[in-house]
């Protein structure tokens, strides 16, 4: 994207791709062209009419004369509801092909690979789905590819009428024509890096609106109201200068062929006046002629509209096609479709060492395994590495070097899909989705039954607070669940998890936006839920892990110690310390 040349086989490449959206409305859509071309037969009809009324003029009409003039007008009541039919096909089936493209898009952004998923900001991603997305197959619906076609029969046919009469006058007026594309030709490189240019600042500014709305308590508790404000006029205003610049550089465009457009007629007009001089031509030609060469004026203004104009489409249809052209996560429909095995092992890291996109290491030659139904209990400092572990756990990066198995089996060999169906993961900072809490929780398992839902909530301690409101388990939790405590959304998600009844339960910090009262009451639940499961808790709470079979402690991406709470103590090392200092705290 940073050239922002595109070639001539490149565009077509574009529109061949952008219009094969347009899928299954193939037919309709073509019929819609097909019907549409009433307008062009008008065009075209209408220099005869005017020659026909001049001849009508000069000499004596008959009855025949006006029964033609009859059918000429008959032509154009038939062709007007044609036209409309046509148009609304054309269109319809256009907006119908965005609607696949986004959805083609949209699911394409869910399966990314993270590390290309975090390339782009939440604003990109929307101004893509949206605008990019609905211009690159509306492109078919809109001036641009009509201009492209108009320009073409325009071309064609007032060509060839044009030669009947004269063929001096037919050069001329192409000539013209040629000369008002090839400075559009020549403008268009600017004008495409200005539209490029403006549409990442408008990107950078919906991303702007979105972090402000979504630290709305941040932003009014540190009164920041005025500062953002400020910013976000200023992404508005860079918007707005990278406008004017596309404006001024389409003016030229526009101005240009405007001038040439409205000269051709008149030059051509006097041109032929001049041969009736001669006896070449007779009033009634020149008359046909003047028309005629007023289409291939307008052939130029179709073909400067489609180049002008396709320029918006052509860069919308490439931010889109790089999104969808980038690599979705590895194995995502990898061969081997069961995980589980005879390995006593569920989970497995061999001197796996992991350093995100950026280059920063965390990980380094981590190595432990957890036995099919252990508890391992994973502790360390705040930025140690441990959520980093968790997201290898759940496949979402790539380790540079080393070996990630489940149940004996290495990573490459699954599918990504199995090992997530198989692991019931809670979060920190946990997601919910704006809808009812027996949605939210609902989401863990294919459905699931509201006794399964009601049992999964009594199991995460949340069933009681759930009914004891009007709405009981149909209480909306709001925008990421706003409506709902930070423990309370944490229960929820918890419940989810054990709903989703994965072999291998996953929990990074998830008690801890929980006071230790409800944090004790669920990690009993938790304890029970996972008897017969292999269990893998992060946390900083480390009186809730005295029983884990093993605790590992990270420090800078290394395990340092590595044992039972009592050995742990009994070693006097880094784990004592920190236990030490959490039971003080
Ligand atoms: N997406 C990311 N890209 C680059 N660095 C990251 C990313 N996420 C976390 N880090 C860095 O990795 C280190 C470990 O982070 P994390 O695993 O979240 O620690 P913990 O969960 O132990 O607090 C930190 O230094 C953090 O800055
Ligand atoms: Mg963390």
């Amino acid at each position: 994207m940073k050239n922002n040349k595109i070639s001539f086989v490149q565009t077509i490449k574009i529109m061949v791709r952008s219009f094969s959206f347009i899928g299954k409305e193939r037919n309709k859509y073509l019929l819609g062209w097909v019907l549409s071309f009433g307008e062009i037969i008008m065009i075209f009809v209408t220099p005869f009419i005017y020659e026909k009324l001049v001849y009508m003029v000069k000499n004596n009409f008959s009855d025949n004369d006006f029964y033609i003039l009859f059918v000429m007008f008959g032509v154009f009541l038939v062709i007007t509801p044609l036209i409309c039919i046509g148009t609304y096909l054309r269109n319809t089936t256009a907006y119908y092909g965005a609607s696949l493209l986004k959805k083609q898009l949209f699911s394409h952004i869910q399966y990314l690979s993270i590390s290309e998923f975090n390339e782009y900001k939440t604003g990109d991603y929307i101004s893509r789905l949206s605008t990019d997305a609905s211009r690159t197959v509306g492109m078919f619906s809109s001036a641009p590819f009509t201009g492209l076609v108009k320009f073409i029969v325009y071309l064609i046919f007032g060509t060839f009428l044009l030669i009947q009469i004269q063929w001096k006058l037919a050069v001329i007026s192409i000539l013209l024509c040629f000369i008002s594309i090839f400075f559009t030709v020549l403008f268009n490189p600017k004008v495409r890096a200005l539209e490029n240019s403006a549409r990442k600042a408008a990107a950078s500014s919906i991303t702007h609106i979105i972090e402000t709305l979504v630290a709305t308590p941040v932003v009014r508790i540190f009164l920041l109201q005025n500062v953002l404000s400020n910013n976000y006029f200023k992404s508005c205003k860079n918007i707005y200068d990278k406008k004017v610049s596309f404006n001024l550089w389409s003016g030229y465009t526009y101005a240009t062929l405007n001038f040439f457009g409205y000269i051709t007629q008149p030059l051509c007009f006097g041109f032929a006046i001049y041969l009736t001089t001669k006896g070449t031509l007779n009033i009634s030609q020149v008359v046909f002629a003047a028309f005629v060469t007023d289409i291939i004026a307008k052939a130029a203004m179709e073909a400067n509209t489609f180049i002008q104009y396709i320029q918006p489409s052509l860069v919308s249809a490439q931010r889109v096609f790089e999104i969808l052209d980038k690599p979705v996560e590895v194995n995502i429909s990898g061969q081997n479709p069961c995980i589980k095995s005879n390995s006593e092992n569920a989970l497995e890291f061999k001197q796996v060492s992991f350093s995100y996109p950026n280059g920063t290491t965390v990980l380094k030659d981590i190595s432990f395994n957890v036995k099919k139904g252990e508890t391992i209990a994973i502790v360390g400092g705040s930025g140690s590495g441990k959520s980093t572990l968790c997201r290898l756990i759940l496949g979402m990066y790539k380790p540079q070097q080393g070996k990630i198995s489940y149940f004996g089996k290495s990573i490459n060999e699954l599918n990504i899909s199995d090992i997530r169906g198989e692991i019931a993961y809670v979060s920190q900072d946990c997601t919910l989705f704006d809808c009812s809490i027996f949605e939210n929780i609902a989401l863990g398992k294919d459905n699931a039954t509201e006794e399964e839902v009601i049992m999964a909530a009594k199991e995460a301690n949340i069933h009681d607070f759930i009914i004891s409101n009007v709405d009981k388990y149909k209480l909306l939790v709001g925008d990421r669940g706003t409506q709902l405590s930070g423990g309370q959304r944490q229960r929820i998600a918890i419940a989810r998890a054990v709903l989703k009844n994965g072999s291998i339960l996953l929990f990074d910090e998830a008690t801890s936006a929980l006071d230790p009262e409800t944090e004790a009451q669920i990690n009993e639940n938790i304890a029970c839920i996972s008897k017969n499961k292999t269990t893998i808790v992060v946390t900083h709470r480390l009186n809730t892990i005295k029983n884990a079979d093993k605790i590992l402690v990270i420090e800078n991406g290394e395990i340092v110690e590595e044992g039972t709470h009592n050995k742990l103590i009994t070693s006097g090392g880094k784990y004592k310390k920190l236990y030490e200092m959490h039971l003080t705290a």
